[in-house]
């Protein structure tokens, strides 16, 4: 297993933007200006290598064949787990399913836990400000086998309102907290070891959304005691196709099987099947080895440069950025949490966060506009869309300053 403290290299953001090929694309004939990282991460030249390097040394169908093609790319596919296992600081490597993004790996725990261990009656709390990725599926849930759905409230800055979230849990009927460990918009990040123990003493399970929040602090499953944590590896500098659900051994061992077919089964006949144990049970079909193996160095990639310096870097900018947007008349940030990452999400007056969009982007610049997969939680800002920079650990104070001018710009139009 690799050692999730080790840091190999210094921070340095100039020689890290070389690492990713495409910051030094052009776009309308201005220098790239990446501030959309929340969305998808850019991805660094050792990922892209790995997986080249797969395809081009070592690929075959995993688990399967008892060639030495098929060994060496389970070999790589399974070590690829390891170091997940690692970076999660996870008990065993069994705790590990690979999925194909964070949304699946929600649905397999709303469908696979939520139909058995949770009754109809029992309650399962949400909170304001959650992607749609971790709304939906508990409306289906709720939908299709009767548990009750509760949305426990926000403060205006964007953070947990604890008497709303005492309330929910008053009657005891709350079996499972899923909440967001740092908002897509709102960028706070949710007090995870608190909001465990809370739950816990509750009776209550806890799945975190880790989608934002893992790219920018290092995440210890053991530590927070968090019963299920989910992430994309597209936002961790990986590839698309590839997504984790971690689940703790013994919550997984009593889960069915989500989706059904090759790998997944002990034995099969054509009366019945019967199920493989932890991960192999939730990953049926062949998987995606190639995305799985560029997750891989994409953690490697990021524990050689350590999390604390990337942290460090990502409050540095999103400090810089929230005086820059704060200089900048008529312009709202969502949020003001003490505890926040790297996306600042804004509104303009006089400007639609399209328009704001459009224009950033003909001057180099990418950001997100709309309702960012968060459409109630725009609704609770009292907003129908907005602007969104983020940043990731290529981003530079200057680009925050371009982002800044760009603004001023569009503030001259539509003045
Ligand atoms: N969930 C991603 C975002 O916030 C796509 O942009």
């Amino acid at each position: 297993m690799v050692d999730r403290k080790m840091s190999t290299r210094a921070f340095n953001v100039s020689e890290i933007r070389k690492d990713f090929p495409i910051l030094t694309q052009q776009v309308h004939g201005r220098k790239l200006v990446f501030l959309d990282s929340a969305a998808s991460a850019q991805k660094p030249r050792v990922v892209i290598d790995a997986m080249v390097r797969v395809m081009e040394m070592q690929y075959a169908n995993v688990h399967r064949g008892l060639h030495w093609m098929s060994e060496r790319a389970s070999d790589a596919y399974e070590a690829a787990r390891d170091k997940v296992a690692a970076f999660l600081n996870a008990r065993a490597r069994e705790e590990i399913v690979f999925t194909r993004n964070a949304t699946e790996s929600i649905n397999l725990v709303a469908y696979s836990y939520g139909r058995t261990a949770l009754r109809p009656g029992d309650a399962v709390v949400v909170s304001e400000m959650e992607h749609h990725a971790n709304l939906v599926p508990w409306q289906i849930l709720r939908d299709a086998h009767g548990v009750e759905l509760r949305i426990a409230k926000i403060t205006d800055s964007g953070e947990i309102d604890w008497e709303s979230l005492e309330a929910q849990f008053a009657d005891g009927k709350v079996k499972l907290l899923a909440m967001t460990h740092m908002s897509n918009v709102l960028g706070s990040y949710t007090p995870a070891e608190r909001l465990v123990a809370f739950a816990h003493a509750r009776g209550a399970k806890v799945l975190l959304d880790g989608c934002q929040a893992i790219v920018h602090r290092a995440v210890d499953v053991q530590a927070l005691d968090v019963d299920f944590y989910v992430f994309s590896g597209h936002k961790l500098y990986g590839p698309t196709g590839i997504g984790v659900l971690y689940a703790k051994r013994e919550i997984l061992e009593a889960m069915p099987p989500f989706l059904t077919g090759g790998e997944m089964i002990e034995s099969v006949s054509y009366e019945r099947a019967t199920w493989a144990p932890p991960p192999y049970r939730f990953e049926a079909g062949t998987p995606a080895i190639i995305e799985t193996i560029g997750l891989g160095a994409a953690i490697d990639y990021v524990q050689a440069i350590g999390l604390d310096a990337i942290a460090a870097h990502e409050r540095e900018l999103t400090g810089h950025g929230l005086k820059m947007l704060a200089g900048i008349e008529g312009l709202r940030v969502l949020g003001s949490a003490q505890d926040r990452g790297g996306v600042l999400t804004f509104t303009m007056e006089d400007a639609h966060a399209h328009d704001i969009a459009t224009l950033l982007d003909r001057q180099g610049i990418a950001v997100r506009a709309g309702r960012h997969c968060a459409e109630p939680l725009m609704g609770r800002m009292g907003v129908s869309a907005a602007a969104r920079a983020s940043f990731a650990l290529y981003t530079t104070v200057e680009e925050i300053d371009a982002l800044g001018e760009g603004l001023a710009r569009i503030k001259q139009i539509f003045k």
